[in-house]
């Protein structure tokens, strides 16, 4: 199966599609992962994306449809893919619909995560990330283990994101009610969007996001 995690940034979209990579075999392609790691890497397309990142803008349509072309084109689909932070724009839609159709493939579910703003600024600027696993904190509702140890690979080294400071996050907010709220209609209209509620316990959303699957 093929899905999409929609929703603003800090809506949850990573911490669960984590959870169904695990739980079923599926493909996470976050193309902000994918961009940070370019970022980290040096690469002359990372250093390029930087500042636009660390702003809150969205980077170039053709720089991000390369990048998950690229991976869909090395065929490592498993299960299916999930597309955890892409599309963000109609173009973006527009082309991954071409590129599954030209691979064979469909899109199966849409699924919006709702999540008020004010919980999101919470969240995003309470987050840490593990530097050897990237499993995702968050200082007050997930917070890293009292002995200091990741509890996924025992890693003790935790980071923050450049763009998880509160002035970012309000230009992230707006990129997305304007550039990325569109799909939302979108979807909607290609009878594809589940929405469901983002805000309560993680494991609570887990179970709406599985309720929300076709299949
Ligand atoms: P990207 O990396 O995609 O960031 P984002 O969309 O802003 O999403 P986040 O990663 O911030 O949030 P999330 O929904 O994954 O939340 P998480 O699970 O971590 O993009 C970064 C940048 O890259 C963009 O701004 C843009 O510049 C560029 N970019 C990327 N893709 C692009 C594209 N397609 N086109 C153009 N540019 C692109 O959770 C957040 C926090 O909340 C964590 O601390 C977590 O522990 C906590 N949390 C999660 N669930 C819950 C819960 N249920 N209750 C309480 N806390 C929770
Ligand atoms: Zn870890």
């Amino acid at each position: 199966m093929n899905i999409i995690l929609l929703g603003p940034p800090g809506a949850g979209k990573g911490t669960q599609a984590r959870t169904l990579v695990e739980e079923r075999g599926l493909v996470q392609l976050s193309t902000g992962d994918m961009l940070r790691a370019a970022k980290s890497s040096g690469t002359e397309m990372g250093n390029l994306v930087a500042d636009v990142m660390a702003r809150g803008d969205l980077v170039t349509d053709e720089i991000v449809i390369g990048l998950i072309e690229e991976r869909l084109n090395s065929d490592e689909g498993g299960n299916g893919f999930i597309f955890d932070g892409f599309p963000r724009t109609l173009a973006q839609a527009d082309a991954l619909g071409e590129l599954l159709a030209k691979h064979g493939k469909t899109l199966d579910d849409v699924v919006e995560m709702r999540v008020n703003d004010d919980a999101l600024v919470a969240r995003v600027t309470g987050r840490s990330t593990c530097a050897d696993c990237g499993e995702v904190y968050h200082d007050e509702t997930r917070p890293v283990p009292a002995d200091g140890k990741c509890i996924k690979c025992g890693g003790t080294t935790f980071t923050r994101r450049a763009d998880d400071n509160e002035e970012s996050m309000r230009n992230r907010l707006l990129t997305y009610y304007r550039e990325t709220s569109p799909l939302i209609g979108y979807y909607y209209a290609n009878e594809k969007l589940r929405s469901i509620d983002g805000l309560g316990p993680i494991d609570e959303v887990k179970a709406r996001v599985d309720g929300a699957l076709s299949a």
